[in-house]
């Protein structure tokens, strides 16, 4: 079974995002490392579910409490047994892990209506004019996302082990920003590419 056909496989209602070509480079990226991870807002459960299926272990979060349901009742059918709390962003994270893993929102402030609303309109609408939507919103918020993006990178040096890192899947244009921006101590490294999205691993000196 391909990654493509587990996301097939997984019960995603509307307005719950759908993995994409970023979650499946980042789970495929994520099984080559070992040690304990956590996934930040793991929305369907997919990447959780991909790396349990190949004997990783670890925990996942997400802020939304659809989102949350939604993964419990995916980890229940593919009987995958991690951790799955509730957290803003590191809000209830308490200990360290070797590896970090993100898929992050295309706005950092945006609250449950919105996200449900943006994930409806996508799943509605055929593949090109959703990527226009899609577009719109991602330059919209792209200054405030960067922004939140270079702060995300320097907090999560203190959730990772020594010589962890974090999996990061951003937009093309977000990954050049942090390339140019990121702090002196931090380490980027360029992955897989698809149309939109260039997945990033971050480490830390
Ligand atoms: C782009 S989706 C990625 C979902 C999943 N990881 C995947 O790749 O299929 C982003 C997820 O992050 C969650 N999220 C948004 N803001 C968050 C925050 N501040 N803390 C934790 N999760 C958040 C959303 O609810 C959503 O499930």
């Amino acid at each position: 079974m391909t990654l493509a056909d587990v996301v097939n496989t997984l019960l995603i209602p509307p307005g719950i995002f759908r993995p994409n070509e970023g979650s499946i480079a980042l789970a495929e990226t994520a099984l080559e490392y070992n040690g304990k991870f956590l996934e930040l807002g793991t929305g369907s459960g997919f990447i959780t579910i991909v790396l349990y299926q190949q004997g990783k272990r670890g925990e996942a979060t997400d802020i939304s409490d659809r989102a949350l349901r939604c993964a419990r009742g995916n980890f229940a059918r593919f009987k995958v047994q991690a951790r799955l709390f509730k957290s803003d962003l590191y809000q209830e994270v308490e200990r360290t892990y070797d590896t970090i893993i993100f898929n992050p929102p295309t706005s950092f402030n945006e609250d449950e209506n919105e996200r449900v609303i943006k994930n409806i309109i996508k799943s509605l609408f055929p593949s090109l004019i959703s990527r226009y939507i899609s577009a719109f919103y991602q330059w919209r918020n792209s200054p405030a996302r960067e922004a939140a993006l270079l702060d995300f990178i320097r907090i999560t040096k203190d959730y990772l082990t020594k010589g962890g890192r974090l999996l990061l899947c951003v937009l093309n244009a977000d990954a050049i920003y942090l390339e140019e921006n990121a702090p002196h101590y931090v380490r980027i490294s360029r992955g897989r590419n698809t149309i939109d999205n260039t997945l990033l691993t971050v480490t830390y000196r």
